[in-house]
């Protein structure tokens, strides 16, 4: 298969780059799949646009103004990462357009706004929309998932699922869009962080029954950036402590954490399932092992499986080496161009009804933080 799916950029601040960098890379995949072609870039900020234009020759369109490109014939795909006050306007009227997308976190600012882009994922049945967590892609998680789904922890006892954050600790870091709650939502913290921690959860049909939240906001002013100060009003780290049935109807704690103030933590995306038959945990800080224990009696030992680089869409990279950040970003771009062409994988990027159980998590969170008691979320 040699044909190319034409993309076109909205947004190109730090994870436009990201996903050009990794589209750049498509001869590391050793599988015939179709390969992205970067033609459209868009945003507001004409240096942002520059570096793009720079580094792909390929690119057609530089624009400013979304609507440029999304009606273009000659574009099949959007990738979409811009601040989260403008996720519903921007991916409805991709999607509208009849444009595969590829969009952000939160998948909208608020729940209101996620029931916008659900309403048109659904009037638009033959558009693939996904949206990103490429942690799960590192070949230590996809183990996990993999003995998920070969049922091996048995009875669940406990899953943990977390993403830690720990540069806002540094209380002169100037204050950006994401930590303003016009443009980053009340979810704050949540909204985020919080789809990275649930995709595999959720995936897993682990869906949270209740919750109960414990939110923090530590910091609540930031350096301006102009010599003053500007409040800082979004949730700094948020504890969600839900309940959830196995497979076997067995009830089990289901913990989310999402935190910027974790002391030691640079970007630590870490989940454990502990099982009665087996247990096991992934996380970045150790990004090639895989841990896991068996359960055989009275005594358990933890050990730890170098994975090494193996990951789901085969690559170039020999199986001894190591697995990294940027290899978790072109398997997630890798798995929504296999599923945008109908190459089936066994784990893809999150779908947009899991995006609308993350909402309803996140709303029933603020409530249950407001009204300080467990809030339980109706299926
Ligand atoms: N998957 C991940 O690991 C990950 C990591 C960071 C951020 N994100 C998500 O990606 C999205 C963007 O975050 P980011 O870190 O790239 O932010 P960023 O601030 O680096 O980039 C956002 C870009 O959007 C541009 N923009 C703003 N308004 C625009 C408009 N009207 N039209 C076109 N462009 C506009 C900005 O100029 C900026 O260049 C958010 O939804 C965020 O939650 C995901």
């Amino acid at each position: 298969m040699s044909k190319t799916i034409r993309f076109a950029l909205i947004g190109c601040g730090l994870m436009g780059r990201e996903f050009a960098s990794a589209a750049a890379r498509w001869c590391h995949l050793a599988k015939d799949i179709p390969r992205p072609e970067i033609v459209g870039a868009c945003d507001i900020n004409p240096e942002a646009r520059a570096w793009f234009e720079r580094h792909f020759s390929t690119i057609k369109y530089s624009t400013d103004n979304y609507r440029e490109l999304i009606d273009k014939p000659d574009i099949d795909a959007v990738y979409c990462a811009v601040p989260h006050n403008l996720h519903a306007r921007f991916y409805v009227d991709i999607i509208n357009a009849g444009k595969h997308l590829l969009g952000e976190k939160p998948f909208g600012i608020d729940k209101a706004a996620n029931d916008l882009i659900i309403e048109a994922v659904r009037a638009r049945p033959e558009v693939i929309v996904r949206c990103s967590s490429e942690f799960p892609f590192f070949p230590a998680c996809q183990e996990l998932i993999k003995w998920i789904k070969e049922g091996r922890f048995g009875r669940i006892i406990e899953v943990r699922s977390a993403f830690r954050h720990s540069s806002d600790l540094d209380i002169n870091k100037p204050i950006n869009w994401k930590r303003q709650i016009e443009y980053n939502g009340e979810y704050g913290c949540m909204g985020d962080l919080g789809l990275h921690t649930q995709h595999v959860p959720f995936r897993a049909g682990w869906l949270p029954l209740n919750v109960y939240a414990n939110l923090s906001k530590i910091v609540t002013e930031r350096p301006d950036g102009r010599g003053g100060v500007a409040p800082c009003l979004t949730w700094d780290n948020a504890t969600l402590i839900c309940e959830a049935r196995d497979t076997g109807g067995g009830l089990f704690p289901l913990i989310f954490e999402t935190k910027r103030m974790s002391p030691g933590s640079t970007n630590e995306w870490e989940l454990t399932v502990l099982g009665m038959g087996a247990s096991a945990k992934f996380s970045t800080n150790d990004p090639n092992a895989f841990w896991f224990t068996e359960n055989c009696g009275r005594e358990q030992a933890w050990c730890r499986v170098n994975i090494g680089y193996k990951p789901m869409i085969p690559a170039i990279t020999g199986g001894i080496f190591e697995f990294g950040f940027p290899d978790a970003i072109l398997q997630m771009i890798a798995a929504f161009v296999c599923e945008v062409s109908g190459i089936k994988i066994p784990f893809g990027c999150v779908r947009p009804e899991e995006t609308a159980l993350s909402h309803r998590l996140l709303s029933a969170a603020l409530l249950s933080y407001k009204e300080k008691r467990a809030v339980a979320i109706e299926y």
